[in-house]
């Protein structure tokens, strides 16, 4: 169900008018509904009735830390890939032993909190990762718990840039390798081997290369058991996909968690799941007002105060959202087709083509949908744009959960040198 509705023509979210909003905070900003943020984590941690179970919500989709309570709340662990990510979700009360810390860059700085701060797992990317991982812990007179990150040269995910499972991406150890690695992780004093892990791309809809991928790293447990290696903890990564444009065509999580359990569930290991997409894309919008409607003689032109700065989604991957007036209005009970565009200097800040409006005016309201995944965590202050408010609401409650950053604060921040 959608917690962002109609009214009596008036789009809320909950039971908040986002118009209200727009009268106390101004455009663009994004909202968020709270009970929708429930809902999709309820769902997903009771589509599975296995009780071996970790969800460690993958932080990057939204980091913000309002959304990642709401998960800590309802019992989830966190997936982090950055420092900054972690220290968010300790904040955020995640417990550190529901901690995995993936991606294939982690500096020092990075490992040495994650050690002092005793996590539950590093999801190791390289060799080169694996024995400075392994010199740190050391130093700390520590054994890191490890995963090896599997590259099973499976393609999947909604595009090229969002897939990670290739040989040719540059994620994981490739399966060909992994007894190799384990081998060397055995053998290096600072690691304790204490899984493995896979992740293969983002936004998938298809079950087939989940289920390729589960077989993948059901055979390298297998191989490993053999040789005595104790793997505790299967972490399958994210990927779930969700149903951007309303075709129906989205991954059915029965299913998904029915193939986990069918390939990896009796194993008597704890399976980590790192959604982020699924958890949060629908539970959130973006609004924005019209600056100006501008039709040209063979094209019209609808031209709103959000910018790609602020949702680059369309700019970068081609993605659709779907937009939706704020207040429905029927002025001429006939349609047009608008291409809706942000002020940004590029042709590429561009939301929608070809959106039908009713004869749309300056100051009227647009929302677009699910943005709450990789929306305002991949915000830029691109052509000196502030970054924009970020809004919770629970039934009638409304709350700022991050202040608009005022771009004479980022301005100020330049240094022009004495000597210039
Ligand atoms: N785990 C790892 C190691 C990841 O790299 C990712 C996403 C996830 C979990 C969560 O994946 P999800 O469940 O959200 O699909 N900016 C792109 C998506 C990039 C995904 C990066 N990694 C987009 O807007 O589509």
């Amino acid at each position: 169900m959608s917690y962002f509705t109609y009214k009596e023509s008036r789009l809320s979210a909950e039971n908040i008018d986002l118009a209200d909003i727009v009268k106390s905070i101004g455009t663009p900003f994004y909202c968020y509904s709270l009970s929708s943020l429930q809902d999709k984590y309820k769902a997903l941690s009771s589509s599975y009735t296995n009780d071996n179970l970790l969800i460690c919500y993958s932080i990057k989709a939204n980091s913000n830390q309002s959304i990642i309570k709401c998960f800590s709340d309802l019992g989830s662990g966190a997936d982090v890939v950055s420092i900054g990510e972690l220290k968010r979700a300790l904040k955020a009360n995640i417990p550190n032993k529901k901690i995995v810390f993936s991606g294939v860059g982690k500096t020092t700085e990075e490992i040495n909190y994650a050690l002092e701060k005793d996590i539950l797992m590093f999801n190791v990317e390289s060799l080169d990762e694996l024995k400075h991982l392994s010199v740190l812990a050391k130093n700390q007179g520590i054994k890191a718990p490890t995963a090896i990150r599997i590259n099973p040269n499976i393609a999947a995910g909604g595009n090229a840039k969002i897939s990670t499972g290739k040989t040719e991406d540059k994620f994981g150890i490739s399966w060909e390798d992994a007894i190799d690695i384990y081998n060397i992780a055995d053998s290096l004093e600072g690691i304790e081997i204490k899984g493995i892990d896979i992740h293969i791309g983002s936004q998938i809809n298809d079950l087939d290369p989940f289920s390729k991928s589960f077989e993948c790293i059901l055979d390298i447990i297998k191989e490993l058991e053999s040789r005595n290696f104790n793997i505790d903890i299967i972490d399958i990564g994210g990927g779930i996909g969700i149903d951007y444009k309303d075709e129906g065509k989205n991954l059915n999580i029965d299913e998904y968690f029915e193939l986990v359990q069918e390939k990896l569930g009796d194993l008597g290991k704890t399976i980590i799941i790192e959604p982020g997409r699924y958890l949060t894309a629908e539970s959130g919008v973006l609004v924005t007002e019209i600056i100006y409607v501008k039709k040209e003689s063979n094209k019209n032109f609808v031209i709103v105060d959000a910018g790609m700065n602020d949702f680059i989604r369309p700019t970068l991957y081609g993605a659709e959202h779907k937009i939706l007036p704020v207040i429905e209005n029927t002025r001429s009970n006939s349609l047009e087709p608008y291409d809706i565009v942000g002020p940004i200097c590029e042709t590429g800040d561009l939301f929608f083509k070809n959106l039908a409006l009713d004869n749309p005016k300056k100051g009227d309201l647009l929302a677009l949908l699910s943005v709450g995944a990789y929306g305002s965590v991949l915000s830029s202050n691109y052509n000196s744009r502030p970054t924009i408010s970020e809004v919770l609401v629970k039934d009638h409650q409304s709350e700022l959960i991050r202040d608009k950053i005022e771009i004479d604060e980022i301005v100020k921040r330049d240094k022009i040198p004495d000597w210039l």
